[in-house]
């Protein structure tokens, strides 16, 4: 088994409530510890008062990533996906427990180093549009992480973004444009391209290939796959699609209401589904597992 590069333990993250301090929702937390089970759910909404119950958006979630594995995360909408992930790349900070990144607190680095961790860890997002600023050429949107976090001159850009751009089979001439100039698969590959810009060890992919049409899918899939082979990368790859997860991972956790309800390889998972949720999301995938996960 490969080294654990991020790891997860306990992960709580609420949204809203009644505003008091973290401390004294800290002592909630432990009287209310899921929102799964009604009765101590009621509890926590009784301490707080009716309407000024925190949403728990990620509900205690431990899990392990291997270096230059995939793990992929998949849940339906709302499910915490996104909270996850915006933790684990230190854009949100848990409610109470931890993510370390190579042993170090993904929410200190992100206090105390934020260009160290960004070295790090990166992330892509669904809408490969809304996520590129449209006033920047791919030069500049590609430059500015070679800036920033590596500190490049003016001539060592221009020979990284040519070899980024070529790396994601975007052609040369594509630099100069700006965003709206591209179909959703291209803009999703220059979002990949930044992401690698900053050179990571680890890239979250939070439903990178959801708004894209099925063949398009298919091709950011596998230019994904060759990434990670040629640069030795680890992925956590976010989807609410069971049949994209399985094209892609190495090990998958299912989410349901903030919590992981089961874990397992990739073989376990599609072969032999345990939890109720897990074979009601393989029975919604056209095709090969319908006949499976009926049985
Ligand atoms: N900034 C926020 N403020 C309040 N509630 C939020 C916020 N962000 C997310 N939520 C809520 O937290 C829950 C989890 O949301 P999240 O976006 O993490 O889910 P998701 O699994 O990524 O869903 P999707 O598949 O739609 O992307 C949802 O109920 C959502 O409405
Ligand atoms: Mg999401």
């Amino acid at each position: 088994m490969s080294e654990v590069i991020l790891s997860a333990r306990d992960v709580v993250r609420e949204y809203g409530g009644s505003g008091r301090s973290n401390a004294s929702r800290g002592k909630v937390d432990a009287v209310a510890p899921s929102r799964v089970l009604g009765g101590l759910r009621d509890r926590a909404g009784a301490i707080f008062g009716i309407g000024n119950t925190p949403l728990r958006a990620v509900d205690g979630v431990s899990l392990e990533v291997r270096r230059g594995r995939t793990l992929g995360i998949v849940g339906e909408s709302g499910c915490g996906k996104s909270t996850l992930a915006r933790m684990m790349v230190g854009l949100l900070a848990p409610t109470s427990g931890n993510i370390e990144l190579d042993g170090r607190s993904v929410e200190e680095l992100a206090r105390e180093d934020r260009q160290k961790l960004h070295r790090k860890v990166q992330m892509v997002f669904q809408d490969p549009l809304g996520s590129l600023n449209p006033r920047k050429t791919v030069r500049a949107i590609l430059e500015a992480p070679l800036k920033a976090l590596h500190g490049m001159d003016q001539k060592a850009r221009r020979e990284r973004v040519a070899e980024l751009m070529s790396l994601v089979s975007l052609r040369a001439e594509f630099t100069e444009r700006y965003p709206h100039e591209f179909s959703g698969g291209q803009a999703q590959r220059i979002g990949i391209a930044r992401a690698l810009a900053a050179d990571p060890e680890l890239i979250i992919l939070d439903e990178p290939v959801s708004a894209l049409d099925v063949s398009v899918q298919a091709q950011v899939l596998s230019l994904l796959a060759d990434l990670q082979a040629r640069l030795d990368l680890t992925y956590v790859f976010i989807s609410h699609d069971l049949a994209v997860v399985e094209t892609i991972s190495d090990e998958v956790v299912v989410m349901y209401l903030g919590r992981i309800v089961e874990r397992g390889s990739r073989e376990e998972i599609f072969a032999d589904p345990r939890h109720e949720y897990t074979r009601l999301l393989l029975s919604s995938v056209p095709g090969k597992h319908r006949a499976r996960a009926r049985a």
